[in-house]
């Protein structure tokens, strides 16, 4: 299988993380998204204890919650020790809702409203990462009212391009994220920042993308982040303590997407790091990192029902399922490619090229196109692998339709994380 959370038991039904996918399908209904809470601890284990090793006294990684958003996966970030990055104050509430220590949570955002900037101080926010002059404005205003002294992170854009999908790559020089050090605004801006009262540079942040396999574009960005360093340092005498160099780890969506080892790399990373501080004579800075979906994307299956099938003769032949698009947009988005079983008959060859269709009434909703499953017959329990990250964060109610429950499975027990939405949910704001 695909990861080794995933299996076939007696029944020939698929199971993650030892449990029969098809029986949680009929206690839950379907659509239903799946978390193996016990891998999801093990990848966080694994950053916590790599960091750990591989960088100096106080790196750690921040789970990136733009990735999957919701309270008890917070709960888990922090008995496992995480960090967590928060781009929006409904993350951020929903950490502290689920009494997250705010002191580990690092704030993004390319447009943090000054309502924002206040709920993050009032709940004890730990980082900003700013992003622009008129915001660090606000903060330093703001953090002054309340008479304290706000740490940041200022976020940079080092002009890296990692060679993913171009709408998810963040760290060129033209982007909406943070500041350019190419065009000189960086060191300008860091020069303004140090003369405001209110507000403590701790260092900086860059992100370059998301779904890398390859470790030399975060190398090249962590030589241009800590090239930087130094440049404050002699240029203006500040010498900065941290670099965060965001997340982006790959994950193995299908058989053709390579294996990262997310240890290695980040061995290779910290060796990379550690030749450059040298070069420039830097003290080594604790590093922070953001993985979201290299911690959660290969703990998530979602299950769907088989509705119709039909063949248009002469073309091609469509499954249809009960979610589609408002569960996972990341095809009619990204045109990302998806592993899809009938979990129902999981032990059977996959005998029928289709291509799977959501229930939204728009052509694009799409999750698969002419994919190899094992022909569904009406009823039949579908599964799509890999969905930890980003499908349920992204999840919309397009179409009306409610999203579907959240179950955490752990050692041999499900546990409902977030309920079914209901009609009267969908109604609810309508006066
Ligand atoms: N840190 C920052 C500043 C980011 O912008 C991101 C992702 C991350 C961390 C986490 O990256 P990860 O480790 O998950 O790759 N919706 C898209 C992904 C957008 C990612 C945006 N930023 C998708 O479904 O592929």
């Amino acid at each position: 299988m695909l990861h080794t959370n995933l299996s076939v038991n007696e029944h020939g039904h698929l199971t993650l993380g030892g449990m029969d996918t098809v029986e949680l399908a009929q206690k839950y209904s379907t659509p239903l998204y799946l978390i193996d809470e016990n891998r999801v601890r093990e990848k966080m284990k694994t950053y916590i204890d790599a960091m750990g090793k591989y960088f100096p006294l106080g790196s750690m990684p921040l789970f990136a919650s733009k990735s999957l958003c919701f309270k008890k996966i917070y709960t888990v970030a922090s008995e496992m020790g995480m960090g967590i990055d928060l781009v929006s104050p409904g993350e951020l509430y929903t950490a502290r809702a689920a009494g997250f220590d705010l002191a580990n949570a690092y704030f993004h955002g390319n447009n943090k409203t000054d309502a924002d900037i206040e709920l993050a101080i009032n709940s004890g926010l730990g980082y900003f990462v700013a992003d622009n002059r008129e915001e660090l404005d606000a903060i330093n205003r703001i953090a002054g009212e309340k008479g304290i002294k706000q740490k940041i992170l200022m976020r940079l854009t080092p002009g890296i391009d990692p060679h993913t999908h171009a709408a998810i790559t963040t760290g060129k020089v033209d982007s909406k994220f943070g500041t350019a050090i190419e065009t000189g605004q960086a060191i300008e801006l860091v020069k303004y920042v140090l003369t405001l009262e209110n507000i403590e540079l701790e260092g900086f942040h860059c992100h370059i993308g998301s779904q890398c396999f390859e470790i030399k574009p975060f190398c090249d960005a962590a030589d241009i982040m800590i090239m930087f360093m130094a440049l404050v340092r002699d240029e203006l005498g500040k010498a900065t303590t941290t670099l965060n160099i965001g997340g982006g780890f790959g994950v193995r969506y299908t058989e053709d997407d390579p294996h990262i080892d997310i240890e290695k790399s980040i061995e290779l990373i910290a060796e990379h790091i550690e030749k450059t501080c040298v070069r420039f004579e830097y003290t080594l800075p604790r590093v922070l990192m953001e993985p979201g979906r290299s911690i959660v994307a290969d703990a998530g299956v979602t299950l769907y029902t088989a509705g119709s099938t039909k063949t248009i003769t002469g073309y091609k032949s469509y499954v249809s399922i009960d979610g589609g698009m408002t569960d996972n947009p990341r095809y009619a988005l990204y045109q990302s490619k998806y592993t899809i079983l009938n979990a129902s008959y999981a032990d059977k060859e996959a005998d029928f090229t289709a291509t799977i269709g959501g229930r939204c009434c728009e052509s694009g909703d799409l999750i698969a196109e002419d994919v190899k499953i094992k022909k569904p017959k009406r009823g039949d329990t579908l599964a799509v692998l890999v969905t930890g990250a980003y499908n349920y964060s992204m999840a919309s109610n397009y179409n009306r339709i409610p999203r579907p429950a959240l179950v955490m499975i752990k050692d041999g027990v499900d546990t409902l994380a977030v309920r079914r939405e209901t009609y009267e949910d969908l109604i609810r704001n309508d006066l």
